[in-house]
């Protein structure tokens, strides 16, 4: 069975996109075979992962639109492996379009039921709790939510909780939040251990032991293209997204 772990944080520039990144290239070198989902219009994975714009012809706007599985919206990116469904910044006009459907909460669910040969999908989510979110958290089996090492951390973590509980009554019964990573931590500023102490203490075993470093090599590797394993495999942050891959297995396997 294919897992589909949403990244969602409504909360912007946290840390979702390079997270849906770096973690699906760290799955990926240790064994598992990946498909990251572009949900948002920003198209920031898309690009991350090197997907040039003459390669999003068929993104997730056609699939939602059509509302058909089509198997060449799936693009293979430079890492045996790792393929992406590509997103283009007219996925916005979906969210709109979606409004009168009545299905529209479960059309990427329904879609993503079509898709076999992955170990995981990987949705990178919009910074909002609109439509798109809410379809890749009805689709998903889990979610693991980043949080930034700055004050307000925990700022929005409620309505974002409160969002998949109701989605837990109503349309996903299984809805698993997976796991809080801390992200961008800077061990030179002690803001950063307080915010992971006040975390720990909010969500305790909720959050993963592995912490994101902020990490320059990380915020460079995007213009290349290219996840950070791949632009600087002994970085601290590409160590960060490989410990976390092994902790999620881990996760996994012990039920
Ligand atoms: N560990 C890190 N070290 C340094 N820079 C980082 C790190 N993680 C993310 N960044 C940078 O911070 C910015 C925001 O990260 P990212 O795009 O992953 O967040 P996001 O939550 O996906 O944002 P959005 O809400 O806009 O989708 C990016 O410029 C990214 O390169
Ligand atoms: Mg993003």
């Amino acid at each position: 069975m294919t897992k589909i772990i949403a990244i969602a944080n409504q909360k912007g520039g946290v840390g979702k996109t390079t997270t849906a990144i770096n973690l699906a290239t760290a799955l990926v070198s240790i064994g598992q075979k990946i498909l990251v989902l572009d949900l948002d219009p920003q198209s920031n994975a898309s690009t991350g992962l090197g997907i040039s714009e003459d390669r999003r012809k068929k993104t997730v706007y056609e699939l939602f639109v059509s509302n058909e599985y089509e198997k060449n919206s799936i693009q293979n990116t430079a890492i045996p492996n790792l393929d992406i469904i590509p997103s283009r910044t007219d996925l916005a006009a979906a969210e709109i379009e979606l409004v009168d459907l009545e299905n529209r909460e479960s059309i990427l669910k329904s879609l993503l039921l079509k898709i076999e040969n992955y170990d995981k999908i990987i949705i990178d989510c919009p910074p909002a709790l609109g439509l798109l979110t809410i379809n890749g958290l009805v689709a998903a089996g889990s979610v693991i939510i980043p949080l930034q090492c700055e004050f307000f951390a925990l700022e929005g973590l409620s309505s974002l909780i409160s969002t998949i509980e109701s989605l837990r009554e109503s349309f996903n019964k299984n809805l698993q939040i997976q796991g809080v990573v801390l992200t961008m931590f800077d061990k030179r500023n002690s803001l950063s251990y307080l915010v992971e102490q006040d975390v720990r203490k909010h969500l305790g075993g909720r959050v993963y032991k592995t912490v994101i470093p902020r990490n320059v090599r990380i915020s460079e590797a995007p213009s290349h293209g290219k996840p950070i394993l791949i632009y600087d495999i002994n970085c601290p942050g590409s160590r960060a997204y490989i410990d976390l891959a092994k902790e999620i297995i881990k996760q996994e396997s012990d039920g």
